[in-house]
């Protein structure tokens, strides 16, 4: 808050009324507010969690500023009645133009909360009582028990983690000093601070990264594996060294596991046009969950159409998780491959991959995994995963656009057909015949994404110096209170509740359209996706073709989430005509 946004509120102005008068306001209108044209087809246990048109308690506790601390998470912020009052006083966006250290620094003034950095195990127990110690649930709306994925006993690269070493030994978590990492966050957006809610589409990227690209460009830029002279050397060491980089971060066993593509689309369509055309045929089977990207849907239809296989699809449930009874009927003799999402781009929701990985392989199918939206936020073991290939792409990593990888088993490689033919991939031609080098030159014909796979790497390293486990912990009580705080606003909607989630926090708004919602956002400087998020059939499944997508990455705040919180409050008393404007 503003020395000069105080001075705007004026509480004494009858023009503001006060914020306890317009909840009462707020909770008659939105309770004869007229039929709303929210979306139909709702299965009814999703509807379930759309809490009243009326105001609920929660958002009645919002909107008065108390402290709330449902369900035991994380309290709300005790000065958001302040900012709220700010935002109802409308203090015009050009009245006080902010500087982004100005924003940084309001947000260091902040008093310290629970959360607001990575709790430690003390804390956790404040937070969650008699919980801690048995199996952490998500909150009591949603429709599972589930255990939290980073509690799990579970290993990362080797290492054991336990509920108990995680929070004794992660170090802490500077929000704010990772903030001033990225330098794109201090940009301003119609007059107010940027807020990036849209990091499921792209991440933005640190100045490590932008550093390392420049230095690439300035120092190193060459063709690789081709030359003698130095700066092909140069080149050729930064690239590799960016491969290393990435098989460490995946704890895959050698290098030659990693090729480099431009992004998770062309790793998937690479699989599926060597692997799947060498050993796909007519009437076998491949299958795919309902939560798949079209990328990892249009690719295997069109080898089901050229080959002759069929694709099966997984159900899911209401929250938006997988059925594995019904994934388990779905496998046979017939199926010859699995590709899914380890999690959601439209919902969130986490996978049970390893779970599902070793189904497959039990029926002898190979299984392709979907990371793109998992690897910035969970460790991603390929071994202990043991899926034949994983896919992500650089820029949902914090690092460049145009560039992706394709993991896969080594063996399983060097046997795959080369995808496309050129130079770099070949040991030797003649116009008779041509000898193909071993994985991964054989997939990376002609002149490959070069400085950014090395600015890849520098993503890679970052991240790696934050820690997954440490981003993992922070995000994972940053979704919980977003979650917690979004279902208490009148006529919200989450598409995508199941207890394993990550990151994404999808919701319709009755009254509104997405589009509508995602420019009265942009007004207040938040950026998010609305649309289908090429993921039409899983939204289908929900009975809607389009959702307000928020999607959080580390950098994010709790603060931001009340701006988010605030801005949609706003325009739902705008719809029935409550607040000035
Ligand atoms: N796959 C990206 C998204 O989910 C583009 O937004």
């Amino acid at each position: 808050m503003t020395t000069s946004n105080q001075q705007t509120f004026q509480p004494g102005n009858p023009a503001l009324p006060d914020v306890e008068l317009l909840n009462r306001w707020a909770n008659e209108l939105f309770r004869a507010a007229p039929n709303s044209t929210a979306d139909s087809g709702t299965p009814a246990s999703a509807a379930s969690h759309n809490p009243s048109v009326a105001v609920s308690p929660h958002e009645r506790e919002i909107v008065s500023g108390k402290s709330l601390q449902t369900q035991g998470f994380t309290p709300l912020k005790p000065d958001l009645k302040e900012r709220l009052k700010e935002s109802v006083g409308g203090a015009p966006a050009s009245a006080a133009p902010k500087t982004g250290s100005e924003f940084l620094d309001t947000k260091q003034s902040l008093p310290k909360q629970p959360g607001a950095g990575l709790p430690s195990t003390d804390e956790l127990k404040l937070l969650l009582g008699p919980r801690f110690n048995s199996p952490l649930t998500a909150p009591a709306s949603f429709g599972q028990t589930a255990t939290y994925y980073f509690f799990d006993e579970a290993t990362h690269q080797g290492k054991a983690i336990t509920q108990t070493s995680l929070g004794d030994t992660h170090p802490p978590f500077d929000v704010n000093a990772v903030r001033r990492d990225f330098p794109i966050l201090n940009e301003r957006v119609n007059g107010r601070p940027l807020i990036w809610f849209d990091n499921a589409a792209t991440t933005q990227k640190p100045q490590a990264v932008i550093d390392r690209l420049s230095e690439f460009y300035q120092h190193e830029n060459s063709n690789i594996h081709r030359a003698a002279h130095e700066l092909a050397a140069r080149a050729t060491d930064a690239y590799e060294k960016a491969r290393q980089t990435v098989a460490d971060f995946l704890n895959a066993g050698s290098v030659n596991e990693i090729v480099f593509v431009r992004g998770s689309t062309e790793a998937i369509n690479l699989v599926a046009q060597s692997y799947g055309r060498q050993h796909i045929g007519v009437g076998d089977e491949i299958v795919i969950s309902w939560l798949e990207h079209h990328a990892n849907i249009v690719p295997w239809q069109q080898l089901c159409q050229e080959t002759g296989a069929v694709l099966r699809v997984i159900p899911v449930d209401d929250s938006g998780q997988v059925i594995l009874s019904e994934y388990k009927k779905l496998l046979n003799a017939k199926t010859k491959l699995l590709a899914f999402t380890h999690v959601s781009n439209a919902l969130g929701t986490i996978t049970p991959a390893q779970e599902m990985i070793a189904m497959a392989q039990a029926v002898g199918a190979k299984v392709l995994l979907d990371a793109a939206q998992s690897v910035s936020h969970l460790p991603v073991d390929v071994q202990a995963l043991n899926c034949d290939w994983l896919v992500f792409s650089g820029h949902k990593i914090f690092g460049p656009t145009g560039i992706g990888v394709l993991y896969g088993k080594e063996e399983l490689l060097n046997t795959m057909q080369p995808w496309q033919g050129g130079g770099n991939m070949i040991e030797d031609v003649t116009f008779e015949h041509t000898v193909y080098q071993p994985s991964p030159a054989r997939f990376e014909a002609g002149t490959g994404n070069i400085a950014d796979a090395v600015g890849l790497g520098a993503a890679l390293d970052y991240l790696s110096r934050l820690g997954i486990d440490n981003v993992a912990r922070y995000e994972h009580e940053l979704l919980v209170y977003a979650i917690d705080a979004l279902q208490g606003i009148p006529g919200i909607k989450l598409i995508g509740t199941a207890a394993d989630k990550t990151s994404v926090l999808s919701f319709v708004l009755k009254g509104h359209s997405t589009e509508d919602v995602g420019k009265a956002l942009n007004q207040a400087g938040i950026a998010v996706r609305s649309g289908h998020h090429c993921a039409q059939p899983i939204l289908r499944r929900f009975g809607v073709e389009s959702t307000v997508r928020p999607s959080l990455a580390f950098y994010n705040t709790y603060e931001e989430i009340d701006c988010l919180v605030t801005a949609l409050i706003r325009l739902q008393a705008n719809h029935v005509g409550l607040f000035l404007k």
